[in-house]
């Protein structure tokens, strides 16, 4: 049997997800219409022998209740929120559950960080790693070299793919292949974590017995249940015949910034050609609205059959749309209302909004720039005519004006 475990972290972790992480937790932002966590919870659904489904963070258990029983009906196996009291790191979460993850008795564990977009190669990653024959084998891409500093940079074997160096977020290059943060493993990682936190305890003791000076540096110690992936397990095992590594050369985005996300929505629309075509609008028939390229509605929206929508927008639950409206490269929320012949493009629009008569919300659309897409916090309204661009907005404005290249807090 297998089991998967997917990291959804907790509130403190959303910062820089700010205005759209004030009333979503990340992993269930939607992306192509689906919570950012659903992505890799069907890719889970490819896994032979697949027992069940761990998410982990420590998020407020009721903000993921609904999403998991859901969930877990439509795919017909148990996917279960555990919460921690406190953050454990990304390996010491794992480790915490232990004794639930094993229940099943599962030969082998993936372990998917939520933040991260591609397609997920499961079955293949767990064929080369039972080939491989080592304690985990870890998915890795690579990079552009301007970029890589920002992942876990990594060396392998080209020949039998071990891992023989990692380095989590160098400051001098290392190299331009990089952790995508998508793992199997078999049990022996919990050894591996335990291995950690008893050396960390047996270094703390040693260091209260010895100097002042040293006594300074066992404070500034990691507690003992605290362990991270990368650095206390993936840096000291590389070389050591155990970790290996598998190459993807499909798409691969970490979703740290809303700019990000929306990119990430489009990269998902555009693969539920193969996975999930019927979740895409196809615009036929006379009544329908003009759609252009990959376009996800939700069946509770009402969208004008004058309005002109696509490519890459995602349209949430209860969404009005009237005449004459023009969407492109978007993501629409949950009960927002865009009035006749507003405009929106390369924006997120926040749940309840409401676009007047002739507006414009509008950016260049460069996803890594920091005010590169429009942002709508919740309950933004936006009045007739009014102009926004390259601005974030935060929750519950009324603009009258127009504004340019601004934050409005
Ligand atoms: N449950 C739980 N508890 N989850 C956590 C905790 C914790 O205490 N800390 C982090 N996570 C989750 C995050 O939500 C995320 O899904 C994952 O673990 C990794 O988060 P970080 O440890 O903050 O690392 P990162 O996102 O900056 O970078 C990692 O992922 C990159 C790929 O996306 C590293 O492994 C990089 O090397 C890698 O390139």
């Amino acid at each position: 049997k297998v089991v998967a475990v997917i990291m959804v972290g907790g509130p403190t972790k959303g910062t820089r997800f700010r205005p759209l992480s004030f009333n979503t937790p990340k992993p269930l932002f939607p992306l192509a219409g689906q919570p950012m966590v659903h992505h890799p919870i069907s890719a889970c659904k490819r896994i032979p022998n697949l027992a069940q489904i761990y998410l982990i963070g420590f998020h407020e258990e009721r903000e993921f209740a609904l999403y998991v029983s859901s969930i877990s009906n439509e795919l017909k196996l148990p996917v279960r929120y555990l919460k921690e009291d406190k953050p454990h790191g990304s390996a010491g979460g794992l480790y915490y559950f232990r004794d639930i993850i094993m229940e099943d008795s599962p030969s082998h564990i993936f372990l998917l960080n939520c933040d991260v977009c591609c397609s997920f190669p499961l079955p293949s990653m767990l064929d080369a790693h039972i080939k491989y024959g080592g304690m985990g084998t870890m998915l890795v891409i690579k990079v552009s070299a301007e970029s890589a500093n920002q992942f876990g940079e990594l060396v392998a074997d080209p020949d039998t793919h071990e891992l023989l160096h990692y380095t989590e977020k160098p400051e001098t290059f290392v190299s331009d292949l990089i952790n995508c943060g998508v793992y199997i493993f078999t049990p022996d990682i919990f050894n591996a974590i335990e291995d950690v936190s008893t050396n960390r305890e047996g270094r703390a003791n040693l260091r209260r017995l010895s100097s002042f000076e040293a006594l300074q540096s066992a404070t500034r110690i990691l507690p003992k249940d605290f362990v991270r992936l990368d650095q206390d397990i993936l840096s000291p095992l590389a070389g050591k015949k155990k970790l290996y590594t598998y190459e993807t050369n499909d798409f691969w985005e970490q979703i740290k910034t809303p700019g990000l996300s929306l990119k990430c929505s489009e990269l998902y629309l555009a693969q539920f050609r193969y996975t999930s075509s019927h979740l895409l609008a196809s615009g036929d028939g006379e009544k329908n609205a003009k759609i252009v390229g990959d376009v996800y509605i939700h069946p509770s929206a009402k969208v004008h059959p004058s309005a002109k929508i696509g490519p890459n927008v995602s349209i949430s639950a209860n969404v009005r749309v009237g005449a004459g409206v023009r969407l492109i490269g978007c993501i629409i929320l949950d009960d927002v209302e865009i009035k006749e012949n507003a405009v929106v493009i390369n924006s997120i629009v926040g749940w309840k909004s409401s676009l007047g008569r002739w507006s414009r919300v509008q950016a260049d659309g460069d996803y890594n720039a920091k005010l590169g897409i429009t942002i709508l916090g919740e309950a933004v309204t936006v009045e007739d005519e009014v102009v926004v661009i390259n601005s974030i907005v935060l929750p519950h404005k009324i603009l009258n004006v127009s504004v340019q290249d601004e934050i409005i807090l």
